[in-house]
């Protein structure tokens, strides 16, 4: 059968300031997602959030952007920004950028991520006997936060044994900017299957102004012809720095940490979690899940991200450790700039400026 595994996640209020949803809302959505396996309309469902963001982790054999399906997500979101509201909780419904959207509701706020493979173990798929994956979702981070470890954990090894040097420069131009680019999918140019699919939206771009954090959720399948979970989220050892924490204004490592953590550290330190599944031949998941960052061998992770953002932030709004005047999200920031445009003068010595050469694009 063709199977398809969809998470669909979003922040739509949180106890407390942008910590984590409250339990009523969790038991608003997990009811709504168990409805939809008893309609028919799901195989299996999964709920858990990383800080404020709630994720549903779906199986279904309705495709990719199925209507019936992201329709599902956008109406359980809307119950739990009810129950937010009631409560007085912070942010209520604040992913759900647009009026009602009629279908699919990628670009309306929610992240979504989703693969549909072949899932036929009961005839012993010689490409896919045991279909296994994880679910990364990430909190307080920009768009390209997946970027650096998902080519690590796929292209690195790939590109080294299939001797394709040409691509691998390639994509590290793009991916170095990673609020510009981002990873939307690795696909198995060997069996044509689909191994990653990441959800990259800038919500800035659809809201119009700062409205939280694109905050990404990835679906990486592993084994098999796929690299090994090991392989995949090792690079997460780096707590690398993207862009992201408060105000999704700073450049700050990426913590891996347990499903279900709330955000109260220091800061606003942005947060990744990582939960396995295995598939059933009916397309349900495995009787439980594999949480891969709550592991004492995480500790250590932990503990460099909090000091590479000790660090950080130890510099204050200087240079590298702020983004760029562009992607920044304090409103004061832009306001003081702008009030201070009409106090600048140019410069002259007595002579008149020299008309400035036309970029020609060339330029280093
Ligand atoms: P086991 O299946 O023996 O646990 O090891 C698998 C493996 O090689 C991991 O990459
Ligand atoms: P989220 O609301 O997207 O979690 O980010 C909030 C934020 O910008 C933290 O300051
Ligand atoms: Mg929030
Ligand atoms: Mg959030
Ligand atoms: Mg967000
Ligand atoms: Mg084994």
């Amino acid at each position: 059968m063709d199977l398809t595994i969809s998470v669909l996640k979003a922040d739509v209020g949180s106890i407390g300031g942008h910590t984590k949803p409250s339990d009523r809302m969790m038991d608003a959505v997990r009811a709504a997602a168990d409805r939809a396996v008893r309609d028919g309309l799901l195989i299996d469902a999964y709920v858990g959030h990383t800080g404020d963001d709630i994720c549903i982790i779906t199986t279904h054999t309705r495709g990719d952007n199925d209507d019936a399906v992201h329709q599902f997500a956008w109406t359980s979101f809307l119950e739990a920004t009810e129950i937010a509201r009631q409560y007085g909780l912070y942010g209520a419904g604040q992913d759900l950028l647009v009026d009602a959207p009629s279908g699919n509701i990628r670009g309306a706020g929610p992240a979504v991520a989703e693969i549909t493979f072949d899932h036929d173990p009961i005839k012993t798929n010689p490409v896919r006997p045991a279909e296994s994956f994880f679910v990364l979702a990430a909190d307080k981070c920009g768009p390209g936060a997946y970027n650096l470890p998902t080519f690590l954990g796929f292209a690195d090894p790939i590109i080294i044994s299939l001797n394709a040097p040409e691509d691998y420069y390639r994509i590290t131009v793009l991916l170095r900017d990673n609020e510009r680019f981002a990873i939307e999918s690795v696909t198995s140019r060997y069996t044509g299957q689909t191994a990653a699919a990441i959800s990259a939206t800038r919500l800035h771009n659809i809201a119009g102004s700062y409205t939280g954090k694109d905050d990404p959720v990835a679906v990486v399948r592993n084994q098999g012809i796929f690299p090994a979970p090991e392989e995949l989220i090792s690079p997460y050892t780096k707590a690398h720095y993207i862009g992201g924490d408060a105000r999704g204004s700073h450049v700050m490592p990426l913590m891996p940490v347990p499903i279900n953590t709330a955000v109260t550290g220091m800061y606003c330190l942005p947060l990744v979690s990582c939960l396995g599944f295995s598939i059933s031949p009916e397309g349900r998941f495995s009787e439980s899940s594999t949480d891969f960052f709550d592991n004492p061998a995480w500790d250590y992770t932990r503990q460099l991200a909090q000091e590479k953002g000790i660090a950080m932030r130890s510099q204050g709004w200087s240079g590298a450790a702020m983004l760029p005047y562009g992607e920044l999200e304090y409103s004061g920031f832009r306001q003081s700039i702008g009030d201070l445009v009409d106090r600048f003068a140019i410069r002259t010595n007595g002579h008149q400026p020299a008309a400035r050469p036309v970029p020609t694009g060339d330029d280093d």
